[in-house]
């Protein structure tokens, strides 16, 4: 077994120097979206904040301490009226985004928002025919694909490591955190939206990024203890089944009432199981696992024999620019890796992921497992993306 921790580029930061074309970002939402707005401030080059919006005065106040120079306004319409927002990025809870994403799109902006992109099937498609008349961007800010270990773990598939991205044969993720702490800071997340999409968009998404476009899914749900008592709107414990358009396999699993054990299972984990090695990606203790890259013998099989396991841990040389320089924290590093690569795909006018239609395409999924949940039976996803307008 080999380890290796060195972390190339991720030093402590300092406000970062601007590009000329950078583009001017507006927050809506300002408590995890104010992590962005000190990401974009500390990490990125091509995107830079430029307002920020909350109905909250006491949050407003709070990010106007660290960013004296923005203009602030409880007025969501204020921020959209200036010209100097290219981009929104949206971080209110998950049943305005459709509202939020719609108007930002009227008033002609970029966006970003943050998972899960929406929680209904008539947002779905209200999005869907508003961006597609816009012809504006969005970005789907799944941070977990922009944490390091998660990247590195893709890079290594893309550039064909393991029998590369059509060799993954199964894919098992999974996000599990204790929520009674969110539910006492945002009663909405019990309320107003579903575990189905508020936390298991994390697996759900890793399992369709990496096979594809979902044909089936067959989910069982329960309501915890703990979710019971805080009186939650849908399941909080979760297990799912996917079959590929192709046949190939996943599961993702989540629990949000449970007692964590991270030493043993990180919160969110993403295990590969590849024809030509596999690989595990761990979010919160940024390990990158894998089997070495393995020879392939004259039959296009590997050799087994002629594996090690490697452990890239990169924990403490990446908590300065993931984590702030704590050893576990916020999101600092992947909301600014992902605001730093819409800002250079809209410059560039490059493909970028996950965009609308494949935002659209996993809610469906999700929309699908809820479904499967509550009737005890297997999913088609098909007819939901025909009902929402995507085929
Ligand atoms: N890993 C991640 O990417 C990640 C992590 C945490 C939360 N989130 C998502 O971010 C979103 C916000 O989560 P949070 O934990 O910050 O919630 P929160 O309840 O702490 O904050 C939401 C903020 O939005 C403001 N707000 C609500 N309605 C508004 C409106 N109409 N106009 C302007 N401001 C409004 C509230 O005043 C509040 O400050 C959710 O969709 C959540 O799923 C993503």
């Amino acid at each position: 077994m080999s380890f290796i921790t060195h972390v190339p580029g991720t030093q402590p930061v300092s406000p970062a120097i601007k590009h000329p074309k950078a583009l001017g970002v507006g927050v809506l939402g300002l408590h995890e979206g104010r992590t962005l707005l000190f990401g974009i401030n500390t990490r990125c080059t091509m995107v830079r904040s430029v307002a920020g919006c909350d109905l909250s005065n006491e949050k407003i106040a709070a990010s106007r301490t660290e960013y004296p120079d923005l203009f602030y306004s409880t007025d969501y319409d204020a921020m959209l009226g200036r010209d100097d927002v290219d981009i929104v990025a949206i971080y209110t809870p998950d049943a305005h985004h459709a509202d939020h994403i719609t108007r930002a799109f009227e008033a002609g902006k970029h966006v970003i928002c943050t998972k899960p992109l929406v929680n209904r099937m008539e947002h779905a498609a209200r999005i869907l025919e508003a961006g597609r008349k816009s012809g504006k961007k969005l970005f789907v800010g799944q941070s977990t694909r922009f944490f390091e270990p998660f990247r590195r773990q893709r890079s290594a598939l893309e550039r064909g490591d393991f029998g590369g991205l059509a060799g993954v044969e199964l894919v098992d993720a999974h996000y599990i955190h204790r929520m009674d702490w969110y539910y006492r800071k945002s009663p909405w997340a019990a309320n107003e939206t579903d575990w189905v999409f508020l936390g298991m968009s994390h697996p759900i998404d890793l399992v369709r990024w990496y096979l594809g476009s979902i044909r089936q899914v067959h989910a069982v749900g329960f309501k915890s203890a703990m979710g019971r008592a805080f009186n939650v709107k849908g399941n909080d414990v979760c297990l799912v089944n996917f079959i590929a358009e192709d046949g190939r396999i996943g599961r993702a699993m989540g629990h949000y009432g449970c007692h964590e054990l991270p030493r043993a299972r990180n919160c969110i984990e993403c295990m590969l199981y590849g024809v030509g090695g596999s690989s595990l990606a761990r979010y919160h203790d940024m390990q990158y696992i894998h089997t070495g890259v393995g020879t392939r013998s004259t039959d296009g099989q590997f050799d087994a024999g002629e594996m090690e396991e490697v452990v890239e841990d990169c924990l403490y040389a990446g908590r300065h620019y993931y984590f702030n320089s704590e050893v576990h924290g916020m999101h600092y590093g992947e909301f600014a890796n992902y605001a730093e690569y819409f800002g250079l795909a809209l410059i560039n006018g490059s493909d970028y992921s996950p965009g609308l239609e494949e935002g659209v395409e996993t809610y469906c999924v999700m929309e699908a497992v809820r479904r499967s949940a509550e009737i005890g039976r297997p999913v088609d996803v098909e007819p939901l993306l025909k009902d929402v307008g995507l085929r």
